[in-house]
């Protein structure tokens, strides 16, 4: 199954792509980052899961990130994700770590939108994932030939952290590190889950990137985070963003991502 993606994949790729870039809600953005793209679309590859959401499917993007000194290694950026919550299938959600996976990548960036717990956070904010808390109890390996407990669940990779926290600080640009809590969703949570998740530990809250971040640590890659902190959880301020607001908060957080995980891609080693 998995194999007709890989074939039909590398009919119309011959980079050899290391490190992948999930892009999360509103960030698909960054793609336009790729110089001399090779895109295919998700709908066209054989097997391959596609979103619901937005009535449309998502894009497989293959190519390097550019500055005027360096070039980053080469990349796959998948633009549009599956969730959970559109067909409650794990297999679904994770099938594009197992492709990225076949195709040779042992680097991940997973990016997301995520309701902001903390409240030192503010929408706009950019937050380094330290650690997350499954809330589902879903577990994406189940299957995989895995013994109970030997593994731990799936980690952020320090050294990544290391370093994106060093890119953050040369380019002058403000990052929280926190606690990601999975929920399946679709609907938002109630204000006295968020307290809990809040007293569990949590600092943002969203519906996505534990399966793949799970999934990629078994698979041995190194895993980076990073949510964008689109608003505050419910309940956590009694304040409502006007319009404008929101926007300039979402252009300077976009200017921000981009910015940081540019300097992240073109950094690695
Ligand atoms: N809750 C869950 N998921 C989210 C949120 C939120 O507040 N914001 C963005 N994704």
């Amino acid at each position: 199954m998995l194999n007709d993606s890989i074939k039909y994949i590398r009919s119309k790729v011959t980079s050899q792509p290391t490190v992948g870039i999930v892009l999360g809600s509103g960030l698909g953005d960054f793609g336009e980052q790729v110089v001399d793209p090779v895109i295919i679309n998700t709908r066209d590859v054989p097997n391959y899961p596609v979103s619901t959401v937005h009535g449309h499917s998502g894009k497989l993007i293959f190519g390097t990130i550019r500055d005027d000194k360096r070039c980053s290694a080469q990349l796959l950026v998948f633009q549009g994700r599956v969730h959970f919550y559109e067909s409650n299938s794990l297999e679904r959600v994770i099938y594009p770590i197992d492709v990225a996976n076949a195709l040779g990548v042992t680097t991940l960036l997973i990016t997301n939108a995520a309701g902001g717990i903390n409240r030192l956070f503010q929408p706009g904010d950019l937050m380094l994932i330290r650690d997350y808390i499954n809330l589902t109890y879903e577990n994406p390996l189940i299957g995989r030939g895995i013994r109970a407990g030997e593994r731990m669940a799936g980690c952020f990779h320090e050294g990544l952290l290391k370093d994106a926290l060093t890119a953050a600080k040369e380019l002058h640009i403000p990052v929280q590190e926190g606690v990601y809590c999975w929920t399946k969703g679709p609907t938002y949570e109630t204000a006295s889950e968020i307290r809990m998740m809040q007293r569990l530990g949590a600092d943002a809250v969203g519906m996505s990137t534990v399966p793949e971040v799970m999934t990629a640590a078994h698979f041995g890659m190194k895993v980076l985070g990073i949510s964008c902190i689109t608003n505050m959880a419910t309940g956590i301020t009694g304040q409502r963003l006007s319009h404008d607001e929101v926007t300039e908060t979402a252009n300077m957080a976009k200017a921000h991502f981009t910015s940081l995980v540019r300097e992240i891609v073109l950094g690695l080693r």
